[in-house]
């Protein structure tokens, strides 16, 4: 079977595959007790930066569950890590910067940086390494953070639940916002370019938090720059947010975006209806459910595939993503369900789906 024939990529250029394609948020990580043993002694960006490492980890679930995608291993600070910003990633509490940008010299002492400039070679490398593994069958999935969601974390200086702070800072100081939002998508686009020309099929834009915005506010001070970090790349492209649900049909970035993903607020048909019938819908398991009994995490599944098949074209995922303590043969046996039921078949699913 060519690349261009496997389901995944079917389903973002708006076929109907056979089988829904299926992949997971967070597949690659702590969910996995090979990864775990893997990262032992290891921090995160530098086992992000490690290509041998990074490739293996990336290959462990798509051979564990038999998923339709890999997802790259990297985080989206990565490239801001590359860009030489001083940042770690805290096990259980997220990305930490040691200087947080928060006033107008702040945001020029940072965006002095040449965001085409950086080092992606690493990433380049492990790249090669996972396409050079998957033997042209299943595509990988390349990644970056939408400038909002990066930006969340540089501004606070690391994770909030409110992201006040960057914020405040749209409405306060526009012009170092959108300075400051432009050069996050010129260096998450670096990230993605570096991605996309070692051989990812694809590519997924996570805006994590922007849920935590007004459709006004991410109309006026988010979507462009979201718009630029994947505008005419030569690639599919998902983008995804949490919480997105007043504004989901500006999540298309104007149709840059060949699919939308959903997370678990909202039913898929009611995506579907605001999206429209040319794009993909992507979701959109509730990851509470995972610990739910089989029987009634399977309706659930069920139920979300017979609504997936009210868009032009459902790749199934997760809302969010593999909460850690998942137990993965969960999964596996999810991947299995959806691969077993045919693609709009009511028969199948109009039983459980009420
Ligand atoms: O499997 C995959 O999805 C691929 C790899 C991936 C990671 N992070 C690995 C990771 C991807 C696509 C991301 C994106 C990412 N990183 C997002 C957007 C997606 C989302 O979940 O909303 C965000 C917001 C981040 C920032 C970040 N990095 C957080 C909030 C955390 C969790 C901190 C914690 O320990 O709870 C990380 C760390 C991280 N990124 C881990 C993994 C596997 C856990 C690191 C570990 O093993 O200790």
């Amino acid at each position: 079977m060519a690349l261009t024939e496997a389901p995944l990529l079917r389903a973002l250029a708006g076929d109907r595959p056979d089988r829904t394609p299926v992949w997971f948020m967070r597949q690659a990580g702590r969910s996995l007790p090979e990864y775990r043993e893997l990262r032992v002694g290891t921090r995160m960006l530098d086992a992000c930066l490690t290509p041998d490492l990074a490739a293996e980890i990336t290959l462990q679930p798509v051979r564990r569950h038999g998923v339709d995608a890999g997802i790259f291993f990297s985080d989206i600070v990565v490239p801001l890590r590359l860009a030489g910003v001083e940042v770690e990633i805290e096990p259980g509490r997220g990305p930490v910067f040691a200087d947080p940008v928060r006033t107008a010299a702040d945001v020029d002492r940072i965006t002095a940086i040449d965001p085409e400039g950086l080092d992606t070679s690493a990433i380049r490398e492990a790249v090669r390494l996972v396409v050079a593994e998957l033997g042209g069958t299943t595509p990988l999935i390349g990644f970056a953070g939408a400038p909002f969601t990066l930006a969340a974390y540089l501004v606070e200086g690391g994770p909030s639940k409110e992201h006040l702070r960057a914020r405040a800072m749209m409405h306060t100081d526009p012009g170092s916002w959108n300075r400051l939002a432009g050069w996050l998508a010129r260096v998450s686009r670096t990230f993605l370019d570096a991605q996309h020309a070692a051989g990812a099929s694809a590519v997924q834009l996570f805006d994590s938090w922007a849920g935590s915005l007004s459709q006004a506010d991410y109309c006026a001070f988010i979507k462009p720059h979201s718009a630029a970090a994947v505008d005419g790349i030569d690639a599919p492209v998902i983008h995804f947010g949490v919480g997105t649900g007043p504004f989901l049909a500006d999540m298309r970035l104007d149709g840059r975006a060949d699919a939308v993903g959903v997370d678990w607020r909202m039913p898929l048909d009611e995506a579907a209806a605001v999206l429209g019938d040319d794009v993909t819908v992507q979701g959109n398991i509730d990851p509470a459910l995972l610990t739910a009994p089989w029987p009634v995490l399977e309706a659930h599944v069920l139920d979300v595939l017979r609504r997936g098949s009210a868009a032009r074209a459902h790749i199934l995922n997760l809302g969010h993503g593999v909460p850690p303590e998942t137990d993965p043969a969960v999964l596996t046996r999810i991947v299995e369900l959806v691969h077993a039921t045919p693609v709009e078949d009511p028969a199948v699913t109009a039983g459980v789906a009420g």
